[in-house]
């Protein structure tokens, strides 16, 4: 059978159980995606629909019911099969989850939405100890969950930041602590941070990548009203190579504009009976 609107093949349909509860899924769902559909809570910190899920900060662990067999895992990477039954919340969970939340209380201490989450949980205080970094660009905000360097390499293509050094000392940051000329300055890390840990700030004609090392990034100005509106390398490089129709459009117009632009164009056609309606 075929999906209504996308004209691709419908998938088949299977229930899962949540906690007791039936829920409709299509087979090979995530099954964080089906509880958070049903509003069912799950803390997670590294789920990001647009990349392949990676099961990182462990959070959203749970417990799976197979064949009268129990066995954790993350739900995140766990796929919706007919019959597959979960449980969230078990002493064992609970317990795991609440240590794992005091362990990244202890490496991002100063992050508020971590903070938040953990006492949502009712972990409020950690009893690990982490020397605070003065040198982490990150503001100690950081779990090194990894979906800012994902994103900057999977997405991008621009592989501007990576894990520097070991062990307790592991951060996320550019070659060698310095400005780095392969950052595009999209802000694809800032938007991904589960802790809100990436800043940046725009300022006149730079986008400044406050996070990694001070990155600054030239911005293209819009030929129509003369905003600055996205980095240059992202406008002329990245994005050329996502939609090659829209290259000189995005170059040099800005997004109200150009659609100020395509109207103006579409009025023009039809007022004249040109008849073109792209
Ligand atoms: S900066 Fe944010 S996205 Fe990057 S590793 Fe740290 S927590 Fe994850
Ligand atoms: S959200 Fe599943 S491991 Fe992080």
């Amino acid at each position: 059978m075929m999906h209504k609107e996308s004209g691709r093949p419908a998938k088949k349909q299977v229930t899962v159980t949540i906690n007791g509860k039936k829920c409709p899924a299509e087979e090979g769902e995530i099954l964080l995606g089906v509880a958070i559909r049903e509003k069912i809570a799950i803390p997670h910190l590294c789920f990001e629909p647009s990349l392949d899920p990676y099961g990182a900060c462990r959070l959203c662990m749970v417990e799976v019911v197979k064949r009268g067999r129990k066995e954790m895992t993350t739900s995140c990477t766990l796929r919706a099969a007919e019959g597959l039954e979960i449980v969230t919340d078990t002493p064992e969970i609970v317990k795991y989850r609440n240590i794992l939340f005091e362990l990244y209380l202890a490496e991002a201490p100063k992050s508020e939405i971590l903070k938040a989450m953990a006492a949502r949980y009712g972990v409020t205080k950690t009893r690990f100890l982490k020397k605070l970094e003065a040198a982490d660009t990150l503001d100690n905000k950081c779990i090194l969950c990894g979906l800012c360097v994902r994103a900057c390499n999977e997405i991008m293509g621009a592989g501007a930041i990576g894990f520097v050094n070991r062990g307790p000392y592991t951060l996320v940051g550019t070659p060698y602590g310095e400005p780095t000329k392969d950052c595009f300055g999209c802000g694809a890390c800032v938007k991904v941070c589960p802790t809100n840990a990436v800043e940046m700030e725009d300022t006149g004609d730079t986008r400044i990548m406050k996070s990694w090392n001070g990155t600054k990034v030239p911005l293209s100005k819009c030929d129509c009203c003369g905003e600055f509106f996205a980095p240059k390398g992202l406008a002329t490089a990245a994005l050329a190579r996502v939609i090659p129709s829209l290259k000189e459009e995005i170059a040099v117009l800005c997004p109200a504009c150009r659609g100020k632009r395509i109207a103006q164009e579409e009025i023009r056609a039809l007022s004249g009976g040109a008849g073109h309606h792209g």
